[in-house]
């Protein structure tokens, strides 16, 4: 999709106009995909913008940078109030996306990045749907998803997105809107920027972390309401076989938000429209990023 452009992205504790927010060419992270990034959402609604789960989304940022040696110069609640600034500088008022990400910058040429300085930038821009909320077609991926022992998936490294475009560009081009991709011992595991859950007998069934699973905050948010509108919620190993057999499944991100899936290698999920725990889960969940259900306004901080 393309890019809404703002006004200004905040580099290193300055804001600079959209157009002159660059990079060196011999930036590290350009080579060697060496950056960690966030991905989160702001509502906009009663005339204010309200970003869902600032907090952890920051969090998973420093955890992300720990994981490869990466000293982020700030606090966590200077990239917080640097994100609240940049919202401010854009005078955003409508849907948007936020985007931190911490770079290795110029300064070296090899595998070892250890000297080279660590950035940050943050973008702000509109941003609607990313996928199509009436349902999407998917496919199980020719590609496994990167195994823990390799890279590690829980970290929101940009080189682990390089095995994300590889299946999403071959579903699409296959036909198909998304990829499902399978971990190395062959279960389930994640869509390419998405969280999947099961629904089978009105339980929820989602991969565990050891499957190699991004541990996405929507996928918590959803554990979080199912389990409060008493659902029974599983993480657990899946079984493809699974995948084509369950009365429902959909996605979860912040991008994603709740996308029902539909069908999965052409077979049919359910009667082949969203079904009525998908749809339930995804109404409560449009409650709480809006917060309007109290018991989850704590996950909103409105700018
Ligand atoms: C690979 C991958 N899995 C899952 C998710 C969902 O995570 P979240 O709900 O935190 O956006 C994302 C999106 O960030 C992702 O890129």
């Amino acid at each position: 999709m393309s890019i809404s452009e703002a006004k200004y992205i905040w580099m290193d504790d300055e804001l600079v106009e959209w157009s002159e927010a660059k990079v060196h060419v011999m930036t590290h992270a350009l080579h060697y995909g060496t950056a960690v990034f966030e991905g989160i959402r702001g509502y906009w609604d009663e005339g204010v913008l309200k970003v869902f789960r600032l907090r952890d989304h920051i969090v998973r940022l420093f955890n992300s940078a720990k994981i490869f040696h990466m000293s982020i110069p700030y606090t966590q609640i200077q990239i917080e109030e640097a994100i609240v600034e940049t919202i401010k500088a854009n005078s955003i008022k409508e849907n948007c996306y936020i985007r931190p990400i911490v770079y290795r910058g110029y300064g070296v040429v090899g595998l070892n990045p250890i000297k080279a300085p660590v950035k940050v930038a943050i973008a702000v821009f509109p941003f609607g749907k990313y996928l199509e909320e009436k349902g999407v077609k998917c496919c199980v991926s020719s590609w496994r998803r990167i195994s823990i022992d390799s890279q590690p998936p829980a970290a929101k490294v940009c080189g682990n997105y390089v095995n994300s475009c590889l299946a999403k560009v071959e579903a699409v081009l296959n036909g198909f809107d998304e990829a499902i991709f399978l971990d190395s011992h062959g279960y389930v595991c994640e869509g390419t920027g998405e969280n999947l859950f099961l629904v089978k007998d009105n339980v929820l069934s989602t991969p565990p972390t050891v499957s190699g699973i991004l541990e996405g905050i929507t996928r918590d948010t959803v554990m979080t309401i199912a389990k409060d509108l008493e659902f029974k919620v599983q993480e657990r190993l899946i079984a493809r076989s699974e995948l084509y057999t369950c009365d429902e499944a959909f996605f979860t991100g912040t991008a994603a938000e709740i996308t029902p899936i539909i069908s999965i290698d052409n077979r049919i999920v359910g009667n082949g429209s969203p079904g009525p725990v998908t749809r339930k889960i995804r109404d409560q969940y449009f409650k709480v990023v809006l917060g309007k259900i109290d018991k989850y306004a704590d996950w909103i901080v409105k700018v």
